[in-house]
């Protein structure tokens, strides 16, 4: 990226704009309060996409709950998942006996939640729901039941709101669809 270009120049197409999203997590937010009124859930989000999803849902609940932060790697800085998955960041309280709602901002190839599913089950929650932003089905390897999606989308790299490629582009306030010629050129300067 050239010093002085806009973030904005490497978007090849808006998906979502800011109030598209900000209506859906609205609605999502009521419906899950909704849906755990009485209970207090512990809401695991995975960093470093899901942090901009996690930050407005959090608040589109009228509901006593706690949060929970992992990290996990799963792309380098690729656009092709790998099936590897790392833990970087791990749960810092116990979630045993805990409704847990897992905020994800993409599933792809579901590999990842897969991955993430198994190990929080391991730690003995009464429950253990997904949530996602985006549910991108065209390339899903692993079969898993997303209790509430936000939008589904077609097969495209999409980066913003949260998601990046390369780290670059997560303050983007839309979803949107990268250039090809930005991830088929050379890599960004660090
Ligand atoms: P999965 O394991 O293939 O389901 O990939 C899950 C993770 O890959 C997501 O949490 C994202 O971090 C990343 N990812 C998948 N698709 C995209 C995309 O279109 N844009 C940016 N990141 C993506
Ligand atoms: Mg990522």
């Amino acid at each position: 990226m050239m010093v002085g270009a806009s973030l904005h120049d490497d978007v090849e197409e808006i998906l979502l704009d800011s109030q598209a999203v900000a209506g859906r997590v609205a609605e999502l937010g009521a419906q899950i309060a909704s849906d755990y009124a009485g209970r207090d859930p512990v809401l695991v989000s995975v960093l470093k996409g899901a942090m901009v999803f996690m930050a407005d849902l959090m608040r589109a609940m009228d509901l006593p709950c706690s949060i929970d932060l992992m990290e996990l790697s799963s792309y380098g800085s690729g656009t092709e998942s790998t099936g590897q998955v790392r833990i970087i960041k791990d749960l810092s309280s116990p979630i045993y006996g805990r409704d847990v709602i897992v905020v994800e901002d993409i599933i792809d190839t579901g590999l990842t939640l897969n991955y993430l599913l198994r190990y929080l089950a391991d730690k003995g929650p009464a429950s253990i729901r997904i949530v996602c932003l985006l549910d991108k089905p065209a390339r899903r390897l692993a079969d898993i039941d997303i209790d509430y999606v936000g939008f589904t989308i077609p097969d495209r790299f999409v980066i913003g709101y949260g998601l990046d490629y390369a780290e670059r582009y997560r303050n983007l306030p839309y979803v949107g669809v990268l250039k090809p010629s930005v991830y088929s050129g050379p890599p960004p300067e660090a």
